[in-house]
């Protein structure tokens, strides 16, 4: 299979694995809308079911990227406020490893997703199948670092094998590319991750690191498409 065929192929599982996701949602809900491309499918078809007026819901974006999406797509956005709660945040991954234990970033929205993960009542991942893995650690692991604190990051997570390397930015090359807070983005080259749950512990302890990509005990359920089949994937 050519390059450009495998791609057509596991855009279409995105396509079925964000169509599926549609089920989830009822009306009334609040809903976190998640970042990347399988993310931007849901939100299209969201906008879609809003707009033939089957139900209406109000949602918060993981990223500017996500946020000027869904108001293309029509879809009400609510700002963050004290005790708002998600009934659902639909979102992609970057590895789905055992468990459910994933690895996201890969899009630079890190931050603004776990926070939206931790704030939701039911988190469902929705992913093309080269998204599950044996083991997490093939993906580069993303960090988002204060600009301040970068040295000394880059030099603590070497001693802890991490190999950091600074993202660069697509459209500035060789600039760093930078998090819509504004902070740095790292992504890490671990030879493997044995124990997730460990290094999650270590990176948290590490000041200037904002947030890691190693969402663990977040996802709720999982809907990975592989070829014609769909899988729904829980912890
Ligand atoms: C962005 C993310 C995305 O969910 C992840 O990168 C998956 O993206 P895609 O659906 O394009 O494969 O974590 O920060």
């Amino acid at each position: 299979m050519s390059d450009t065929e495998q791609q057509d192929r596991l855009d279409k599982e995105k396509q079925r694995a964000a169509a599926q996701a549609l089920r989830w949602v009822r009306d009334g809900m609040l809903v976190g809308l998640g970042s990347g491309s399988t993310a931007a499918y849901f939100i299209q078809l969201l906008g879609q079911t809003l707009r033939g007026g089957q139900l209406q819901i109000q949602a918060t974006a993981t990223s500017l990227a996500t946020e000027a999406l869904a108001r293309r797509a029509g879809i009400p956005l609510l700002e963050p406020r004290r005790g708002l709660r998600f009934d659902l945040t639909v979102d992609g991954a970057d590895e789905i490893g055992p468990r459910l234990t994933l690895i996201k970033g890969g899009g630079g929205a890190l931050l603004r997703e776990k926070v939206l993960a931790t704030s939701s009542d039911y988190l469902l991942i929705i992913a093309d199948s080269s998204k599950l893995v044996p083991q997490l650690g093939q993906f580069p692991l993303p960090l988002e670092v204060v600009p301040f604190a970068l040295p000394w990051v880059l030099d603590t997570v070497a001693l802890l094998g991490g190999n950091p390397k600074l993202r660069l930015d697509k459209k500035k090359a060789p600039q760093p590319a930078h998090s819509d807070q504004g902070n740095i983005l790292v992504d890490c080259h671990f030879k493997s991750l044995p124990d997730p749950n460990q290094l999650a512990l270590q990176l948290q302890d590490i000041p200037g690191i904002v947030e890691h990509g190693l969402f663990l005990g977040l996802a709720s359920a999982a809907i990975v498409a592989e070829g014609d089949q769909l899988l729904l994937l829980r912890p």
